[in-house]
Formats: C-alpha cells, sequence, structure tokens
C-alpha cells in the first residue's frame, strides 16, 4: 500500500482544512473538491483498477472510510459555523439603531371600492338604503323569481356556475335578485313600501373571459317602490346617478331593451362623457351603452309580497365595473381583480 493513500494520512491534512474553513461557502467549496474525483477519495477510487486483484476490496474500503471521515468533520464544521452565525447575530454586533427604517407601504382603496363609496354617499343622500344579498345565491331568486322560468331563453345570456347537483344554488349572475330578497325584507319588516335601495356587489357569468368579459365583476341594482312611479322618474333618477359620477350634466337617450323582470324595459345610453365625438372610450358612436333599466314587472313585485295594483318601481342594473373602466380610462375589466399591484398602485 502506497502511503500517499493510507485514509489516516489523507485525513490529516484534509481535516486542517476544513478546520479552517471560515463560512458556509468556504466549506462548500471544500467539500465539493475533498469528496469530488481529484480529491483524496476520489485518487483512491482511480487507483483501484490498477491495483493488484487482491488489494482492490481493501482500497475500495479505504476509500468508504476516508469518504464517512470527510464527511463526518465536514458536518461538525458546519454545526460550528452555524453556530457561530447565530451567536453574532444574537450579539447584536453591526446593529446600527441610527439607521432609518424600511419605509411602510401604505395600502389604498381598490378603485371599484372608491366608485362604491361615492355612488353609497350620492344613493344615501336621496333616501336609498344600502343593502347586500348573498353571492351564493338560489336559482329561484336568481331567475325564477325574476319571471325568468326554467328553459326561458333569457337563461342562456346569463350562464352561471352551478353549486349543487340539483341545480338550486348558483353564483348569482347579476345583482337583481336582491330586488326580490329587498321586497321581501320590508314587507315582513314593515318598513315599506314605500322604499328605495342600491345593491352594489359582485356578479359571477360562466363565460369566456376577455378584456370586456370577465368571470366575475360589479353591478349596483336600484330599486325604487312607491305610489304612482313611472318612467320620468327612473329618468330623473338616472341623470342625477350620471351627474354624480361624471360631475356634470350627461345627455342620456332610452332604447326599448328587454329584461323579463322588467315591463317596459330600456338600455339608457350615456353621451360619451370624454368626447365631443369619436374617441377609444366610445368606439365613436358617441353614446356608451351603460345602465339596463325598466319599470318593475308586476310578476317580481308579486313574487315580492308587494300588491302591483298598489304599488310600482322602477329598477336599473349599473354596470359597476364599466363604469369604473369610463371613469379610470382602465382597458381591460380583467385588470381589475388581477391583484396586481402595479396596477392597484395608481389609485
Ligand atoms: N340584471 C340585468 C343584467 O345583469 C341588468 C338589469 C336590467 C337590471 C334591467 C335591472 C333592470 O334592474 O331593470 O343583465
Amino acid at each position: 500500500m502506497t502511503s500517499s493513500h493510507d485514509p489516516a494520512v489523507l485525513l490529516g491534512p484534509a481535516s486542517d482544512r476544513i478546520r479552517s474553513a471560515q463560512d458556509r461557502e468556504a466549506l462548500q467549496a471544500l467539500e465539493r473538491d475533498l469528496l469530488g474525483k481529484s480529491g483524496p477519495v476520489g485518487q483512491i477510487l482511480a487507483s483501484i483498477p490498477t491495483l493488484p486483484g487482491e488489494e482492490r476490496r481493501a482500497a475500495g474500503q479505504r476509500a468508504n472510510e476516508l469518504k464517512r471521515a470527510l464527511e463526518e468533520a465536514l458536518q461538525v464544521r458546519r454545526g460550528e459555523l452555524e453556530a457561530a452565525a447565530l451567536e453574532a447575530e444574537r450579539s447584536g454586533a453591526g446593529f446600527d439603531p441610527t439607521l432609518p427604517p424600511a419605509p411602510l407601504e401604505r395600502g389604498g382603496l381598490h378603485p371599484v371600492t372608491l366608485v362604491v363609496r361615492d355612488l353609497e354617499d350620492l344613493f344615501t343622500s336621496m333616501g336609498y338604503t344600502v343593502l347586500d344579498g348573498p353571492e351564493v345565491e338560489l336559482d329561484h331568486y336568481n331567475f325564477e323569481a325574476l319571471n325568468i322560468p326554467k328553459d326561458h331563453p333569457a337563461r342562456d345570456a346569463q350562464d352561471t356556475f352551478y353549486c349543487d347537483p340539483e341545480g338550486q344554488l348558483v353564483l348569482r349572475t347579476h345583482t337583481s335578485p336582491v330586488q326580490v330578497r329587498a321586497m321581501e325584507h320590508i314587507v315582513r319588516e314593515k318598513l315599506g313600501p314605500p322604499f328605495r335601495a342600491i345593491v352594489p356587489g359582485k356578479v359571477f357569468r360562466n363565460e369566456a373571459v376577455d378584456a370586456s368579459h370577465e368571470h366575475t365583476f360589479h353591478q349596483m341594482e336600484g330599486l325604487v317602490v312607491g305610489k304612482d312611479v313611472s318612467v320620468g322618474h327612473l329618468i330623473g333618477a338616472m341623470k342625477t346617478l350620471l351627474r354624480g359620477v361624471f360631475g356634470r350634466d350627461i345627455e342620456i337617450r332610452l332604447r326599448p331593451g328587454y329584461f323579463p323582470f322588467v315591463e317596459p324595459g330600456f338600455e339608457l345610453d350615456a353621451r360619451c362623457p370624454f368626447c365631443a365625438g369619436g374617441c377609444r372610450v366610445c368606439k365613436q358612436s358617441t353614446w356608451i351603452e351603460l345602465l339596463p333599466c325598466g319599470m318593475v314587472h308586476p310578476n317580481v313585485l308579486k313574487a315580492g309580497g308587494i300588491d302591483p295594483e298598489q304599488w310600482s318601481g322602477f329598477a336599473f342594473g349599473l354596470g359597476l365595473s364599466r363604469l369604473v373602466m369610463l371613469r379610470y380610462g382602465i382597458d381591460d375589466v380583467r385588470h381589475l381583480l388581477s391583484g396586481d399591484l402595479r396596477f392597484l398602485e395608481q389609485f
């Protein structure tokens, strides 16, 4: 046996090097060195094919022995270095109490929240109550009570996510189901009619997502029930809404629109508040489709426990996400729920 392959002889200098490694990186480099091909273990292994047959087994054992010893020494030193690092950290050395702290990041309100708060201020100042309803809704309220029976074609336009095998629980496709819930509540608690309410909230549709369609977006429902409520009242309320949002009078036009829960139903378009004709936002039509609305259908009043012979009302379904996009010039609805700080920090 050549002495250069004697584990005891090889281990000595290697252990010295390991013990004098001053940090983790140095130790890691050393480990690669010592256990690698050209290290002492590798050298023994490489020599095996050149040895006479009867010596090979012993050489193999020596290589293993040396490897184990080196690993152990490395492990011991690693432990020492870690303990020393912890000790140094705990001693507080290098801590400078005069350095300024890392700046505190200040959060901000989401653009949808900003617009909802403005609208709530505006509507509560006009005597409206702000209501809320469940996002996981019964088929009954989302469709049936709104005059949309099973197999009604209007259901195709509002495909949703069904939450139970029977199809009775759905993610609400609009805030309109809260119309009926509101009526039931008002009647049950003897708070009216008459009454006025708005319902801002999240709604869901099973649809292909693109720059102008999201599976989750925001609407704000409005409902007014009283004596002799007319289309004139509806128009007045909508003009006030737009003035509140855009800070000045906005010209509007009504087109007939079909929604099973209103009769007559309208699409209320607003003159694009950003241009006198032709721009990125309104795509040159200068009219923006913004506010579907109408006079509450007698069947819906009945579903809510209110006598349509005595009371009438109007309702509207403001596309809140749409309005937020308009107000801040956002060109892709997907930004709103992206949670992307690069977007959110702009508000
Ligand atoms: N719920 C309808 C939708 O999401 C919008 C709507 C239309 C709401 C007319 C209303 C209304 O209150 O009167 O498509």
